[in-house]
């Protein structure tokens, strides 16, 4: 339930039970405890984790971040705290502070072997630093392969999915990168080798050139597009992938309204997360749990009769001004 509403918003996916369906995205927010002052974490779905790596990483060169048409560039190179300090500095304070909110944890590796390793550990401490779910960021260069982006190969996804699968219970999500002419191969890929859902989409490729040095702006030279430009990419993803796969679907990409989370769930996304829009806005992913609430006791329906509902033949006909949040 939700700020008064008599909406239950609570959703099951991946065998886990998340209070609503709307969780931060990783690398938005933190390890969770950023917002504290201000923010009750406890209201969300779930936190996802900024990727962790097995250790410490430094990230890209500044500058990592500019203002684009649409949305922004980011080019931060999944600079992170590494995994053992995140166990031993953030998770103490989620364990308090975020039931009844998930955590899920994202992370990734270098190698297929590291993902095994970073995989391993976090199944090991699940317990203690209560982890609900894995997330895999596949959109990271493997090192043994020229660099090569594992989320654009499907040979590099497989051997990944198979290091992590054999090693862990946890329900594993896995995070397409939407620099694929087709997402649908890798998210049959990840049914097929056991994953119990997909998130997508990650940051698109981007550059922009700065004028004045006639030079890529960003230190790295290129970064991930994120905010409002992704959303029509991200809701059509998740309508190719709905019709693809039967494992559930998390959906991602320039969610800042209500409005914009219930176009994922109408194209059949289960859960959906807030990402470049918290920077502008930190309570936006509260807004939109608040959105989705009133569209539904506006409407009289439960959240699982709007997943997925775009998808029905029968046409709808609903007034254009009933329909607004
Ligand atoms: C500054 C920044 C850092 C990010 N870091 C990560 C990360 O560490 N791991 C990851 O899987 N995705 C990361 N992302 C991608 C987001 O989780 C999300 O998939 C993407 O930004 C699209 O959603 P949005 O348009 O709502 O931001 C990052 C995005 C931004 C803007």
């Amino acid at each position: 339930m939700s700020g008064g509403s008599a909406a239950n918003l609570a959703v099951e996916l991946a065998g886990v039970r998340f209070q609503n369906p709307v969780w931060v995205a990783s690398g938005t927010f933190g390890y969770g405890d950023d917002f504290q002052t201000i923010f009750d974490v406890s209201r969300l779905g779930a936190v996802v984790t900024k990727t962790l790596f097995l250790g410490p990483r430094d990230g890209n060169p500044p500058p990592r971040i500019a203002e684009v048409g649409g949305g922004m560039l980011n080019s931060i190179g999944l600079a992170n705290i590494g995994w053992e300090a995140f166990r031993e500095r953030k998770a103490p304070w989620l364990r308090q502070h975020l039931p009844p909110a998930q955590l899920v944890v994202n992370v990734a590796g270098n190698t297929a072997e590291e993902y095994r390793e970073v995989a391993l550990r976090v199944d090991a401490a699940r317990a203690e630093v209560g982890a609900a779910a894995l997330e895999l960021n596949i959109s990271c260069p493997n090192v043994n392969e020229g660099g090569t982006n594992i989320g654009c190969d499907l040979r590099l996804t497989r051997e990944v999915l198979r290091e992590v699968r054999a090693v862990t219970s946890l329900p594993l999500l896995v995070k397409l990168s939407p620099n694929n002419a087709d997402l649908v191969p890798f998210a049959r890929l990840a049914e097929e080798e056991g994953a119990d859902g997909v998130s997508l989409i990650n940051t698109l490729y981007g550059m922009t050139v700065d004028l004045h040095s006639r030079r890529p702006f960003l230190g790295h030279g290129s970064g991930g597009l994120s905010g409002p430009s992704l959303l029509p990419v991200g809701v059509f993803w998740t309508y190719k992938v709905h019709q693809a796969v039967r494992i559930p679907i998390v959906g991602i990409g320039g969610i800042a309204r209500a409005e914009d989370a219930l176009q994922y769930l109408m194209a059949g996304a289960r859960a959906v997360q807030v990402g470049t829009a918290s920077f502008l806005n930190p309570f936006a992913s509260l807004e939109v749990i608040d959105g989705i609430a009133r569209f539904l006791d506006r409407h009289r329906m439960d959240l699982e009769e709007l997943i997925g509902v775009a998808h029905e033949r029968r046409p709808q006909n609903v007034p254009a001004a009933a329909a607004a949040v």
